[in-house]
């Protein structure tokens, strides 16, 4: 069985089609460079690029995997949460494929595709822990089945990649932050600023990283002649040794709240075996690194995707499309986007 999977939520046009038997038969993926320009995406001039990009995509995607749409078995796309201008272009392209060639439409939820990647590329059973940490999301979840989520905490003000996209962004490094801040932590030293561990010590999983971003200001303002962040100058050095100082509380941060989440799982399923971790800042080497020994500590089995199915992808969207196909769901052609989905409905916040 082949599903098609179209993904449009935020700044990354992209398709792919996967098989039931866990087969990644193409995966295109294209990121808008619109958006560097402004440090950060643009709803509107996002939508308009997927508009003019998504159909060669989808093109692409096929003549990559070698089949036609005759080949498909159904179509999916992101239909939540994100920016609604893009999610209506993937959702309206998979139900124009959907009607066109009588194909089974699957409304997606960009979360739980994140949430499932990790089972494409290995075997990972439910339940299992997740760290769900990207652009606009960081959660503690069980994962307990496919649309079965339990949320245990959440970021009460940031995620954990908007904090890196902001902390970079003031220190003049690009955007999407990330991966320049790991680039430029690699040779800073992580003792040299003392910044704030949110949350640390205290009971729960909610999560906090606006203290820490403005922590990251202060640093930067102390390198400002008037004191102001628009006139501060930071050497490499310093650049280096403030994105490690960072990506350390960070690191420090997230793993801190694993722990509690690794005891709550464990009382609720103690035959749970699995720690996974998804979303865009997955892709950060140090913390798949800081992750594995966690969990290592804790006997638990790690489990990420490769890099390039953690940032934003069609094959994460295809294979969650393909779990609710084999689970026998699919949505109606009249299904509308949802801008906000969350992955545990009960969730309070
Ligand atoms: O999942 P994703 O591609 O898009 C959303 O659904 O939001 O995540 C994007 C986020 C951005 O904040 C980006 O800075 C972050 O993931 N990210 C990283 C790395 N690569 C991407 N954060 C830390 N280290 C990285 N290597
Ligand atoms: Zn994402």
């Amino acid at each position: 069985m082949r599903v098609l999977g179209i993904e449009s939520s935020c700044d990354e046009t992209a398709a792919a089609i996967v098989t039931d038997r866990k087969e990644l038969l193409s995966s295109v993926v294209f990121s808008q460079a619109e958006h560097e320009l402004f440090g950060g995406v643009v709803p509107e001039i996002a939508a308009r690029a997927h508009l003019q990009k998504v159909g060669s995509i989808v093109r692409t995607a096929l003549n990559q995997a070698g089949v036609g749409f005759k080949d498909l078995d159904a179509v999916a796309a992101s239909a939540g949460p994100g920016l609604i201008g893009g999610v209506i272009v993937g959702v309206m392209t998979a139900k124009a494929i959907a009607a066109v060639h009588n194909l089974p439409f699957i409304a997606v939820n960009h979360l739980e595709a994140h949430a499932l990647t990790a089972r494409l590329t290995q075997d990972v059973p439910f339940p299992y822990l997740l760290l769900l940490t990207s652009g606009g999301h960081c959660q503690i979840l069980i994962a307990e089945g496919v649309g079965k989520f339990k949320r245990l905490g959440a970021t009460v003000d940031d995620a954990a990649g908007e904090a890196f996209d902001k902390s970079a962004k003031m220190m003049g490094l690009g955007y999407p932050g990330g991966p320049k801040i790991e680039q430029y932590a690699l040779s800073g030293d992580a003792n040299r600023f003392d910044l704030p561990r949110p949350m640390v010590g205290k009971p729960g999983c909610d999560l906090s990283f606006s203290g820490l971003k403005t922590a990251v200001r202060h640093i930067i303002e102390g390198f400002s002649p008037d004191g102001t962040i628009e006139n501060a100058v930071l050497s490499e050095r310093n650049k280096a040794d403030l994105c490690a100082c960072f990506q350390r509380a960070v690191l420090d941060s997230l793993c801190s709240r694993l722990k509690n989440g690794i005891k709550i799982f464990r009382k609720e399923y103690p035959s749970g075996t699995h720690l996974v971790v998804a979303g865009g800042v997955a892709a950060n080497t140090a913390l798949r690194q800081s992750l594995e020994n966690l969990a290592e500590r804790y006997k638990l089995t790690f489990a990420v995707a490769p890099m390039k199915l953690c940032t934003d992808n069609g094959a994460m969207v295809a294979w969650a499309g393909m779990e609710r196909f084999l689970a026998g769901m699919s949505d109606p052609l009249d299904f509308s986007p949802r801008p906000r989905w969350p992955l545990d409905p009960s969730a309070k916040r």
